[in-house]
């Protein structure tokens, strides 16, 4: 049978990107690396075999997608920020077969989903190639990317896929994490001024929330959080309308999960928005 071995959310901010490089902002995300590189340790030390990424750049219209193609190889440039993130080579592979179980499950529990492994222009997102480069992880784990940014679903569906996920996982023969790839409050500034906000929050108000949020979890008051998901999405304007972070607490198994959560970044703002990268101990 196989087992969900680590559950994290995490950080996916370009601007560790330009972290690398040399300049004026080298080595502004060290924090954040050190966070995602502690989560790829944890994956290999765990002898994990396929990396699941709900991704809350791949925007969907309609239905639930999967992106699961054997070659997950290219270079990318995004098209939101090609000032931060450009010509950053990946090379991974796709597991078709945990992502088709996935699908299968969350079909069969009435919530339709597609996964495509044959469509090589199908191309994946900064969501999952960002915290991927940063766990030190290539071909060595495979890789199953779902969209995280439902245009128009209910959080209960997310919920359900990600029940569906879980199920999938035990049906396999597998080792396998999961990350919910997206921030916490994500309000961008207003152009005129969203140049000053690249180490700065939006809304003071949101920082309150993204800071009461996490404390939450750590002290494992999943239903208290749970119950401020919905508003919490919308008034702070969550990534993807948090559908990766909905996804995350169906696989962990929801109202009935009690772990207390383990913070491996800080919080930090990033380009006006609350980030962090977290881990959920899996019980
Ligand atoms: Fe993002």
């Amino acid at each position: 049978m196989g087992e969900l071995v680590l559950a994290a959310k995490v950080t996916h901010v370009p601007s560790m990107f330009i972290s690398e490089q040399d300049g004026p902002h080298h080595g502004c995300r060290d924090a954040a690396i050190e966070g995602l590189k502690r989560i790829g340790n944890l994956c290999k030390e765990r002898e994990v075999d396929t990396i699941i990424i709900a991704d809350t750049h791949w925007l969907v219209n309609a239905g639930f997608h999967i992106n699961a193609k054997p070659d997950m190889s290219g270079i990318f440039t995004s098209t939101e920020f090609p000032h931060f993130l450009s010509n950053m080579s990946y090379k991974h592979i796709g597991d078709p077969e945990l992502g088709q179980l996935i699908a299968e499950c969350a079909t069969n529990n009435g919530v339709p989903t597609l996964c495509h492994y044959e469509v090589d222009t199908l191309d994946v997102q900064y969501g999952t190639l960002v915290p991927l480069r940063y766990m030190g992880i290539e071909d060595d784990i495979k890789v199953v990317s779902i969209a995280g940014w439902m245009y128009d679903a209910e959080l209960e569906e997310s919920k359900a896929l990600g029940e569906a996920i879980r199920q999938a996982i035990e049906k396999s023969d597998k080792r396998v994490a999961f990350l919910a790839s997206g921030s916490l409050s994500h309000r961008i500034p207003p152009n005129k001024i969203v140049g000053d906000y690249l180490f700065k929050i939006s809304r003071p108000f949101n920082q309150s929330v993204d800071l009461m949020v996490l404390d939450l979890w750590q002290r494992g008051q999943v239903n208290e959080f749970l119950d401020m998901l919905p508003k919490y999405a919308k008034d702070c304007d969550g990534e993807g309308g948090m559908h990766d972070t909905s996804m995350l607490f169906g696989l962990l198994g929801w109202r009935d999960y009690e772990g207390c959560a383990e913070i491996y970044t800080d919080y930090f703002p990033s380009s006006g928005t609350g980030q962090c990268n977290v881990v959920f101990p899996v019980i």
